[in-house]
């Protein structure tokens, strides 16, 4: 295979960006991730690749829960707060208000429009992403019209 094409051919793949967010006890972890897709209807399942050696993986294999929050066009700044290592400070994670979630109890970023939660159902683990699918048990939506944060628009790569 050609690896040129194989990296451009596979950065055109059309992404949005997401907070992803995990807890085990007091424990927790929030990163920003792109490869996120819902992936059925009925149930609503959802998938995402979380890397390996990410604290984010170690919490979302342990509990099998998730919660995303759906960045908004206008918070590509707080998807650069979500690079790096999480920091939970008072009722704030990375400098943003968070609260939680109804089913699951795990932490919502306020400022996003929109988030879901969800339960592992099935784990890929063979690359150096793990592919978790899980249903969607839980969702809210804070502003209807807002539009959602696309990566092609923020110059940043994640792929390929
Ligand atoms: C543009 C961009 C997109 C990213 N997308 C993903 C992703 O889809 N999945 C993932 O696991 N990490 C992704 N990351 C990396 C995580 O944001 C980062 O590694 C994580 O928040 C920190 O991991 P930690 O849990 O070890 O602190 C991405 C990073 C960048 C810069």
């Amino acid at each position: 295979m050609e690896q040129e094409a194989k990296k451009r051919s596979l950065r055109m793949i059309t992404y949005g960006l997401y907070v992803l967010t995990a807890k085990d006890g007091d424990e927790v972890s929030a990163g920003t991730v792109n490869w996120l897709s819902q992936a059925s209807f009925a149930p609503p399942l959802v998938m995402v690749g979380v890397k390996k050696d990410s604290h984010l993986h170690a919490l979302v294999e342990k509990t099998q829960k998730i919660a995303v929050s759906i960045l908004d066009a206008g918070q590509k700044d707080i998807a650069g707060d979500f690079f790096r290592p999480t920091k939970v400070e008072g009722s704030q994670i990375n400098g943003h208000e968070f609260e939680f979630s109804t089913v699951y109890t795990l932490p919502l970023l306020t400022e996003c429009p929109a988030w879901f939660e969800a339960q592992v159902t099935d784990t890929v683990s063979r690359g150096d992403h793990t592919v978790f699918v899980a249903e969607v048990t839980g969702a809210g939506v804070r502003q209807p019209d807002a539009l959602p944060l696309v990566m092609r628009e923020t110059g940043w790569f994640y792929g390929g």
